[in-house]
This record gives structure tokens, C-alpha cells and sequence, in this order.
């Protein structure tokens, strides 16, 4: 087999789930509690900014009650340990992949801990609410502040960055994700037109799971921190 020396990750809400961290698509989930189009449109901030904003403050506050759990630390400990190229693209939100460590890391659908304001463009870092419409500690206008998430319709944050990574790595990951969503859900099948290896890490076979080379199916905080050690045995440079 081809020598592994770049990797590029892509995580999904089953990373976070065993820190308490609801997903979007399993029975009980986000999305099971909330419709799509009801808080996660820019149509639905424009009809009813109040329900949009305290759902995400909500979940704002939720995430900074959790920790980072083994699969989070597991990752954190390849990228400080792995001396090839390594990306890891989160579609997650949250903050648990840099709070247990990790660096070489992208967050193509925002983060929960980011405001963006409307009218200057400015984001900040927020960890309160924006529900009490707040000034923009930039520009100083109150009432234009969202959060900075990427909602459907819109364009997920560095796809340019994604595809230069794809294009160069030997290897692609992906982990607890569905596969419901693109861009990142046609990932897989970029990095096997690239002749790229595949691998998923899921609790169960994922709406994609025919297009991964290898399937390695259980709980993230176990076949996570296997599937690194693996990585980092094997290392050959
Ligand atoms: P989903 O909720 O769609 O999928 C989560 C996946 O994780 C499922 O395949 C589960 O089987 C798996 N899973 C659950 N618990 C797990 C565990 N303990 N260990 C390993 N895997 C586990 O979440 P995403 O695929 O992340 O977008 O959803 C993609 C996007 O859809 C999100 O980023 C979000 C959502 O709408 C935005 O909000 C823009």
C-alpha cells in the first residue's frame, strides 16, 4: 500500500455525542426537536430573528458546559504527533477539537462561539447571548449581530482550503458524520477520484458507507483512539 504521509479529517456531530452533545439526524436529535427551516435558514432569522437567536444562544451555552471526550483528545494527539500534512475539517460547531488541543483544524460551518455582525462584517468572539440584540463591540450598532453558523443555502467557510487538502492528502477520514450533508458529504467521493484512500470511523454504517475503501464501526471515544494509535505505530518517518 501506497505510504501515508497527508491526511485530512472531516468530523461530524458523532464526534462530540459522547460529551453530550445532541446530533442532528439520530432518533431524539437536533433535528427530530427543531425543523431545519424553522432555526437554521437565513429565511428564518429574517421572519423570526427571536426563535433563531435564542435556539443558538441555547446551544451556545450548552457547549460550554461539556468537555472535550477521547476522540477529541485522540485527534488532538495525532495532529501534535503526526509529521505528515494533517487537516482536520470539522463540520462540528462546537469548541471541543481546540479545547483538547488540536491545531490544523477548520470549521466549515462556523462556530457557535463567533458572532457576526451585519453591518460592519466584524465577528467576535461570544460566549454569551445575543438574544438582547447587543452592540457590535466594533462598530458599535446594536441589533445586528447573529451567529456566526452557516446555515442552509448558505456557503460553508474554506471550501478552497478543503479541496487544496484533498487534492494533496494520501488519506481521508471521516468521522461520525451522516453523510446527509454536502459539500462535506461528497468529500469521499473527490478524494477517491484522486486516487485517495478512505476510511470511515462511525457508529454505524453511514448514508456513504459504500463509497469508503474500509468501514470501522463503533463508538468514537473506542475505535478513535485505536484507529490513532494504529496511525502513529505505523509511522515511518
Ligand atoms: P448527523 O446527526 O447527521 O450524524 C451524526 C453521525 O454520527 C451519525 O451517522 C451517527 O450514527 C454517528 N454517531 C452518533 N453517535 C456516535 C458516536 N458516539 N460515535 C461515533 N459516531 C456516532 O450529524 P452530522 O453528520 O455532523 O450543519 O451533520 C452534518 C451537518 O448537518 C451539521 O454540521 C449541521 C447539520 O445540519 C449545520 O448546522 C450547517
Amino acid at each position: 500500500m501506497k505510504e501515508i504521509r497527508n491526511i485530512v479529517i472531516l468530523t461530524g456531530a458523532g464526534v462530540s455525542a459522547e460529551s453530550g452533545i445532541d446530533t442532528f439526524r439520530s432518533a431524539g436529535g437536533l433535528w427530530e426537536q427543531h425543523r431545519v427551516e424553522d432555526v437554521a435558514t437565513p429565511e428564518a432569522f429574517e421572519r423570526d430573528p427571536e426563535l433563531v437567536l435564542r435556539f443558538y444562544d441555547m446551544r451556545r451555552a450548552r457547549i460550554q458546559e461539556v468537555e472535550p471526550n477521547a476522540a477529541h483528545q485522540a485527534l488532538a494527539r495525532l495532529d501534535a504527533e503526526w509529521k505528515g500534512g494533517l487537516l482536520i475539517v470539522t463540520q462540528n460547531v462546537d469548541d471541543l477539537h481546540e479545547r483538547a488541543g488540536a491545531g490544523r483544524l477548520l470549521h466549515m460551518h462556523g462556530e457557535h462561539l463567533n458572532a457576526w455582525c451585519l453591518s460592519c462584517d466584524g465577528r467576535h468572539r461570544w460566549y454569551g447571548t445575543l438574544i438582547d440584540r447587543p452592540a457590535c463591540p466594533a462598530c458599535g450598532i446594536a441589533g445586528r449581530m447573529r451567529p456566526d453558523i452557516v446555515w442552509f443555502g448558505e456557503m460553508p467557510y474554506r471550501m478552497h482550503e478543503i479541496y487544496a487538502a484533498l487534492n494533496r492528502a494520501d488519506l481521508f477520514v471521516s468521522i461520525g458524520t451522516s453523510g446527509a450533508v454536502y459539500p462535506a458529504a461528497g468529500f469521499v467521493r473527490e478524494a477517491r477520484e484522486q486516487g485517495v484512500r478512505t476510511l470511515e470511523l462511525n457508529l454505524e454504517p453511514s448514508q456513504g458507507s459504500h463509497w469508503f475503501d474500509e468501514s470501522r464501526h463503533g463508538p468514537a471515544t473506542e475505535i478513535v483512539p485505536a484507529w490513532v494509535d494504529q496511525m502513529l505505530r505505523q509511522q515511518q518517518y
